[in-house]
């Protein structure tokens, strides 16, 4: 990944490739962002007049590269919209210095080294920056046959696409405890939402519940947590009819991990529990042609869980927080369960399955079961649950759903908090009796209006009584099929991890309840 560090040189004397600055719209035009001001001296002062006559306005995610003036020690001046300009005396908003940090870092692959020289006031701006600029110089390659800048298959990289090789934030005082604490934090979230991108980005055909697990068992070893991997074998010893019915149709059965970081000193324990189907076909009720080609992204939820568990143990967090991963593969085959099949669930409960494309809330209902067995303080889970979220909210919120409102309210201003967009769902009571089964105690389906808000309904049935429980349906966001933006690239985003770990963060602090 893209090494990060903060500097002492400015603008002026940092050695790279190029330098960074950023420009806004002020109320007469394009103004400057301070952080720059030795690269506008270098320009006489006319940098912002300069960036005018090539056509910069100062807005969002604008790339603007110049040749260096006389005086500088890089060659090229890489100018990155950041938006209005704020208030007087106000500093720039966090998430805009993410994304103009991100569009920055993507519009510099294939250089080794940039010095960012964007307004970072205090540490938490730094930590943006650096946030913003590792997440937007990602870029997948395992699968390209000349490997680009990824060495796994052992052939070099074309020197083209491999990603910009090191950050350097400039006036982010190094020596200073909380620009050292916040610019680490950066690098081990970034690192963990790039891990969760690489997941989301694999094909199913590399990705199935078995390897998925396996890379769980990997990382747990290596940074340190506690993971337990439930095969086909004790998933059926286990009675697990959600995980074992999604996941039979498939020549690759169901996993389900639970994987802890703890700590002595914690008196809170999260739980988290992911959506990991590795494939979404729709089983039986086959997917048409045009809904299935980006399905490998259905396991985004148990990524998300997963890169928040282990992030929380890399920082050390003062708090239990256990990741649940109800991974399976759903698929036709003459072994699937059908529509009208009735499974009985790790909870006792029975569902007649009308529709074997609504399998999310199938391998998660035995999760949040499992979960809830241990009594945690609170439960969130992460799905990429419904099309009809997508309809509703669009490809940048996720929808929060709770049976707790003050919960609801806490994960919204927690994702509002670290940049995340998200949206609070009701859970509709009324909508229940849609899920009526003449031969179960519930169906899978129910209503096809607000089909979000019944599955979120069909899911609390399986929380145990009396735990918060949130649940977070990232359909649209999750997978990126337009141009990258900001730090958003194509395919898999690693929406959630953010609000999860600042969750877990929170709760170690003891800011919620
Ligand atoms: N994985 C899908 C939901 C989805 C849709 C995720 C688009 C990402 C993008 C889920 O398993 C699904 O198929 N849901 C059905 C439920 C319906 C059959 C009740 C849906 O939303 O159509
Ligand atoms: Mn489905
Ligand atoms: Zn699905």
């Amino acid at each position: 990944m893209t090494a990060l560090t903060l500097s002492t040189s400015s603008a002026a004397t940092v050695r790279a490739d190029a330098v960074v600055v950023g420009v806004a719209k002020g109320a007469k035009g394009v103004v400057v962002a301070p952080g720059a001001e030795a690269v506008d001296k270098a320009f006489g002062g006319k940098l912002a007049g300069v960036l005018e006559t090539l056509g910069a306005s100062g807005a969002e995610g604008e790339v603007t590269k110049l040749p260096a003036a006389d005086g500088l020690k890089t060659p090229v001046v890489l100018a990155v919209g950041l938006g209005d300009a704020p208030a007087k005396g106000d500093g720039y908003d966090h998430e805009a210095l993410r994304r103009a940090a991100g569009s920055a870092a993507r519009a510099l692959a294939g250089s080794k080294k940039a010095g960012f020289a964007l307004p970072v006031e205090d540490a938490e701006a730094a930590a943006a920056v650096g946030e913003g600029a590792l997440l937007g110089a990602y870029t997948f390659t395992a699968f390209r046959s000349n490997g680009a800048g990824n060495g796994k298959n052992g052939k070099k990289n074309d020197g083209k696409s491999a990603p910009l090789a090191e950050v350097a934030i400039l006036g982010g005082k190094p020596r200073d405890k909380e620009f050292k604490a916040a610019t680490e934090r950066a690098q081990a979230l970034a690192a963990e939402i790039n891990r969760a991108r690489d997941l989301i980005n694999t094909p199913s055909n590399a990705l199935d519940p078995k390897s998925f697990a396996a890379e769980a068992q990997a990382a747990a070893k290596e940074f340190g947590l506690k993971a337990e991997v439930l095969d086909e074998k004790a998933l059926k010893k286990g009675g697990y009819g959600g995980l074992l019915g999604v996941g039979q149709g498939s020549e690759a059965p169901p996993r389900l991990v639970r994987i802890a970081h703890t700590h002595p000193k914690a008196d809170k324990t999260l739980a988290l529990v992911g959506k990991g189907i590795t494939y979404d076909s729709g089983g039986i009720s086959l997917k048409p042609a045009g809904h299935n080609e980006t399905m490998k992204c259905d396991m985004s939820g148990a990524a998300a869980v997963f890169a928040a568990v282990v992030t929380a143990a890399r920082l050390g967090l003062e708090v239990n927080v256990t990741g649940w991963l109800a991974l399976a593969e759903n698929m036709p085959s003459g072994s699937a369960t059908r529509p009208g099949d009735v499974l009985t669930m790790y909870s006792g409960k029975t569902v007649e399955v009308l529709n074997t494309d609504a399998e999310g809330r199938l391998v998660l209902a035995d999760a949040l079961t499992r979960a809830s067995e241990e009594e945690p303080d609170a439960i969130v889970d992460v799905a990429t649950l419904t099309g009809a979220m997508v309809l509703a909210l669009g490809h940048r919120h996720f929808g929060i759903m709770a049976n707790d409102d003050a919960f609801r309210t806490s994960i919204h201003e927690i994702a509002e908090e670290v940049g995340e967009q998200s949206w609070p769902m009701p859970m509709p009571e009324h909508l229940r009796k849609g899920m009526d089964s003449p031969v179960a105690d519930i169906a899978n389906m129910g209503d096809r209006m607000g089909g979000g808000l019944v599955a979120g309904l069909f899911l609390k049935e399986f929380i145990g009584e009396g735990i918060p429980w949130a649940h977070l349906d990232i359909a649209g966001p999750a997978f990126h099929e337009g141009s990258p933006w900001g730090y958003t690239p194509k395919g898999g985003t690693g929406s959630a991890v953010r609000t999860l770990v600042r969750l877990a963060e929170r709760t170690a602090a003891g800011d919620l309840g």
